[in-house]
């Protein structure tokens, strides 16, 4: 399959790299405007056409399939563009910069029976495929709640808050595991530096009383990746910077009964082992690539299509409305 990237920055040079070293796909265009950028991937790719003009690239009769790889005010148009095209398209997150923009890209591509993947590059990962069995299978018992904190200095963006920046990681991996849609969101937070929030927490309700709580903040003086995920039956930890045993499963739980005409709460506190699940080790980006190819060859709709992240982006949307209100309570 020949693909076309458009973008070169930071995260460009992961995808093209993927996409050039898998036995079903290569790249056969960038498009990138930054001449320091464009300079760099000649230099890694001399054998690929580079250009600053997307349009080249978007209409060349050669390319199945195009990747954005761009700031998300972009991929709206460049993605709009590639679909009118004939191509299939691999956008990153954020799919769009609001909701109306996801659902005329979904329809373009129904009508054009075209594939959008949306990169939730977390869900290839083995630790969120371990986690998501462990709840299929019933380890963790009922869910009781999803509490993320990812944090560290910087990387400040120009175009965007740090909820649109980093809390869709969470919202597409919670979309992901929870397998149901948040009833009603809360989102804090504060602009310290150029105008956009830089520090964030949301709060989501989802149905059968599971809440999920994300901290996101580029004014960290350390990096922290940890999730912790509770259940009725046992509880884990994910700490995505650990080299090994990234996902830690504790056997705790509480049990509350009521004795008999007492009116007495009785709680019992149960600690039983921690294990640490072996993970499949691969890269994720490369197995999702791996699998939007395999979902263009067999006609399949992926799992992270424009519907995924569009759920996403109501829930940012849905963020940004109480963020501005200090709060708020919004339903979905
Ligand atoms: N999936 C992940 O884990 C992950 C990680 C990092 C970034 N991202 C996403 O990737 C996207 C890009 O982020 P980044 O950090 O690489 O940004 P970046 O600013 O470093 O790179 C974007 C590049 O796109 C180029 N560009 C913009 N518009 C263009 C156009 N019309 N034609 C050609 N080139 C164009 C810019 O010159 C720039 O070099 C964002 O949506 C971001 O959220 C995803």
């Amino acid at each position: 399959m020949n693909f076309g990237v458009i973008g070169y920055g930071y995260w460009g040079p992961n995808v093209v790299r993927n996409l050039a070293s898998l036995e079903c796909s290569q790249v056969i265009a960038i498009a990138e405007m930054s001449p320091a950028a464009r300079k760099r991937a000649q230099k890694a790719y001399p054998g690929i056409h580079i250009t600053p003009d997307a349009a080249d690239v978007i209409s060349s009769a050669k390319i199945d399939a195009i990747a954005v790889i761009t700031p998300v005010w972009t991929h709206y148009e460049l993605a709009k563009a590639a679909l009118e095209n004939g191509k299939h398209v691999f956008v990153e997150k954020p799919f769009t910069s609001n909701v109306e923009q996801g659902e005329e890209l979904i329809n373009l591509a129904q009508r054009r029976n075209l594939k959008i993947m949306v990169d939730h590059t977390f869900l290839f990962t083995g630790a969120v495929k371990k986690i998501w069995q462990l709840l299929d299978e019933g380890t963790l018992g009922k869910l009781y709640y999803y509490d993320s904190t990812r944090v560290n200095l910087g990387l400040f963006q120009h175009d965007i808050n740090v909820l649109w920046d980093l809390a869709p990681h969470d919202l597409s991996i919670m979309d992901y595991l929870i397998r149901a849609s948040p009833e009603a969101i809360v989102a804090t937070g504060q602009k310290h530096l150029n105008g956009y929030e830089d520090v964030a927490f949301m709060t989501l309700y989802f149905p059968e009383k599971i809440i999920a709580h994300i901290n996101v903040n580029w004014l960290s003086p350390v990096k922290v990746r940890t999730t912790l995920i509770g259940g009725e039956r046992r509880m884990l930890v994910w700490n995505d910077l650990e080299a090994d045993e990234k996902v830690k499963v504790y056997d705790k739980g509480v049990k509350i009964t009521n004795r008999e005409g007492v009116y007495e709460l009785l709680v019992n506190y149960r600690t039983g082992d921690m294990w640490a699940p072996q993970l499949e080790q691969v890269e994720a980006l490369r197995q999702e690539l791996s699998y939007f190819v395999e979902c263009i060859s067999n006609g399949r709709e992926p799992f992270n299509d424009g519907c995924a992240g569009l759920r996403v982006i109501k829930m940012l949307e849905a963020a940004s409305e109480s963020l501005s209100k200090r709060g708020t309570l919004v339903y979905l």
